[in-house]
């Protein structure tokens, strides 16, 4: 019979049989794929291991803290923390269109994760958390309409260019089986249920220019809602919740005062795959609540919206 722990231990064997006495490198941006791949492959090879985390400054509050400390002083692994926070930002500068934010942090991210890379000697593999339905997708098929609605960016084509070998210890697995590697592998179940989180992060969660005022007014806004969700009890039957910052600042009244500050959008959606996705329907009061918690205690933003567009025809990000 086949259980988890079976699977970890040949899992185990074949990565060490895979790459011997070679270098691992890792990129890991705290989401449950790539944090169950690298602690497995801690497991498998330890100390050839090493693991890059790219902060890009588009990252949720405190997520930079919470993933190095948990893989660097939990776990021993070597991390690399690459702070690249002021080049992201700085080539962000200015920008507003939702591709091009995209195509800007995703050649940067490979133009960083590179240049780390190239640091670690003897490196000869580079490991990704790609699961059976990456495996799968990237399979094209003829025939059918081919739209791209939103590129998303991965590291296609960088293990050839940095002559590197691919470890793909996860690829047999789907997403479920991932996390049921992961609790076997001792991860927090804190780690393992967390919500997806994309890749050019608060960048697609804050339409039009970037800032870095707009970035922070976002994580502490995004942090209450979070908190308010956790408290409430609902954080395991949605798929994924955040706020955005809108590009549009509006008129209140907090005091005896007149405020003029941004207002912001609350989005929470069920969802199998990501594929199509409902809004999630969350009661009057807890809405109420949230929001009165953000006026307080967010400065910079005076008005909340909720997003009851399901996808489709809505996306479930805002860019
Ligand atoms: P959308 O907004 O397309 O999102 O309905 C579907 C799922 O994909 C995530 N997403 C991304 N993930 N890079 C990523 O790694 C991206 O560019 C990107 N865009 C969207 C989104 O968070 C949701 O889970």
């Amino acid at each position: 019979d086949w259980t988890m722990g079976k699977y970890r231990e040949q899992a185990i064997e074949a990565i060490r049989d895979q790459v011997g006495s070679s270098h691992v490198i890792c990129g890991l941006s705290g989401g449950v794929d790539s944090s169950v791949a690298a602690v497995l492959l801690h497991e498998a090879i330890g100390d050839q291991l090493t693991c890059v985390f790219v902060d890009h400054g588009l990252l949720r509050k405190g997520e930079a803290e919470e993933v190095v400390t948990m893989f660097r002083d939990n776990y021993n692994m070597k991390l690399i923390h690459a702070d690249e926070q002021e080049l992201f930002l700085g080539q962000l500068d200015g920008q507003s269109d939702p591709e091009t934010k995209r195509k800007i942090i995703g050649k940067l991210f490979i133009d960083v994760f590179q240049k780390y890379a190239n640091q670690i000697e003897d490196a000869k593999f580079l490991a990704q958390g790609t699961l059976y339905p990456d495996v799968i997708e990237s399979v094209s098929f003829s025939g059918g309409p081919s739209v791209t609605i939103k590129s998303h960016h991965n590291v296609g084509g960088l293990p050839e260019k940095m002559g590197l070998k691919l470890v793909e210890p996860l690829r047999e697995l789907f997403k479920d089986e991932v996390r049921a590697l992961g609790t076997e592998l001792g991860l927090p179940k804190s780690f393992i249920g967390r919500h997806p989180f994309p890749g050019p992060g608060l960048a697609i969660r804050c339409p039009g220019e970037i800032t870095r005022q707009k970035l922070d007014i976002l994580r502490e806004a995004d942090a209450v809602y979070i908190d308010q969700i956790r408290k409430h009890g609902l954080y395991d039957e949605i798929w994924q919740a955040f706020v955005a910052i809108l590009p549009v600042r509006t008129v209140g009244v907090m005091g005896d005062g007149r405020t003029y500050d941004f207002a912001c959008a609350l989005r929470a959606v069920t969802s199998v795959d990501g594929m199509t996705a409902d809004y999630y329907p969350f009661s009057h009061e807890f809405l109420g609540e949230t929001a009165t918690r953000i006026i307080n205690e967010v400065p910079g933003i005076n008005r909340v919206t909720y997003d009851i567009t399901s996808k489709p025809p809505g996306t479930i990000e805002w860019e």
